[in-house]
């Protein structure tokens, strides 16, 4: 399989995904589309010299639709406007959702069948937008959901119990905004149930105190420098990479429900398998109660929200 990406949008999420990319050597050939050209082609130049040093080679340029219409994975990391206080990530999507109409419509037409991977917001309503209006089989169609959430709860337990991040199974699930969840159920360190391993340090697990900081952590960063990139764009690469790769890593993404967990019409997060098809595998879990709970409460509000685009 090939490895060619592209990116439409070149604001700070888009170009710290690419600058992952170069430097992770994930794929053979980017592309950057964005309505600013000279944005891209700024990018484009500055991230060809950052592959002097990087120790693979990635062959960038800018470009626009046509030049994507054959890339193994488009990623729509287009920016919406910043949310004032008070705002959630929902009231993103009218201004975002007419863009991605546009962008999606003319890649069906130029016959665009490889996968996409969406990260612009409000991310779980325009998974669903993109993949409605795609034309796509919905396992084409991953939104970064609660990957990135997931990576937040992961060091926030991480940094408690003085252990590496990588080694806390920990995640959460749902809408990538303020109704997602921590998977307590199924957190571990080596096996160990969080809660096992907290006691056995002569601390206690106060879950709604982790799980409200992670839901904040995005926001909190929001108001400090005005936007988010480095976190999220190492996410997106992880995901390209997992794709273009064949990695059939796991991942907790926003994916098309239809059926499973009891959801339809929906996109969420849940657990999944990536590989070079898109979405594997969507992983059936069982969840606590109180997670379904958590879970339908969150589909209902991304539901709300399809609602309004479609009408
Ligand atoms: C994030 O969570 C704001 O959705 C963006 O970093």
């Amino acid at each position: 399989m090939g490895r060619k990406v592209g990116i439409i949008g070149c604001g700070n999420v888009g170009s710290a995904t690419a600058f992952s990319l170069v430097n992770q050597q994930a794929i053979e050939e980017l592309v950057l589309v964005d309505c600013l050209k000279e944005k891209a082609e700024g990018d484009a130049l500055d991230l060809q010299d950052a592959t002097v040093t990087a120790s693979g080679f990635t062959n960038v340029y800018a470009g626009g639709l046509v030049d994507i219409k054959d890339a193994d994975v488009i990623i729509i990391s287009v920016a919406g406007p910043r949310p004032q206080k008070g705002e959630t990530r929902l009231d993103e999507l009218k201004a975002t959702a007419p863009i991605i109409m546009e962008v999606v419509t003319t890649l069906k037409e130029l016959g665009f069948s490889g996968c996409y991977v969406v990260a612009t917001n409000p991310c779980d309503v325009i998974t669903y937008h993109v993949w409605s209006l795609s034309g796509l089989p919905r396992e084409r169609v991953i939104g970064t959901g609660t990957l990135l959430d997931s990576s937040r709860l992961r060091r926030v337990v991480a940094n408690e119990l003085k252990v590496k991040p990588h080694d806390v199974h920990a995640y959460m699930l749902g809408e990538h905004g303020d109704s997602q969840f921590a998977l307590w159920s199924h957190s571990t360190i080596f096996g160990q149930k969080l809660e096992d391993y907290y006691q056995h340090e002569q601390s206690i697990l106060d879950k709604e105190k982790i799980e409200k900081e992670v839901i904040k952590l995005g926001f909190e960063i929001y108001w400090l420098k005005g936007n988010t990139e480095f976190g999220i764009g190492n996410a997106i690469a992880q995901l390209t990479k997992a794709i273009v790769s064949n990695e059939r890593a796991v991942f907790p993404v926003s994916t098309i429900l239809q059926g499973e967990y009891g959801l339809h019409d929906v996109a969420i997060s849940i657990p999944s398998v990536i590989g070079k098809g898109g979405i594997e595998k969507r992983i059936p879990l069982h969840l606590s109660l109180e997670e379904h709970r958590k879970l339908e409460y969150s589909a209902n509000i991304i539901q709300t929200a399809i609602s309004e685009i479609r009408s």
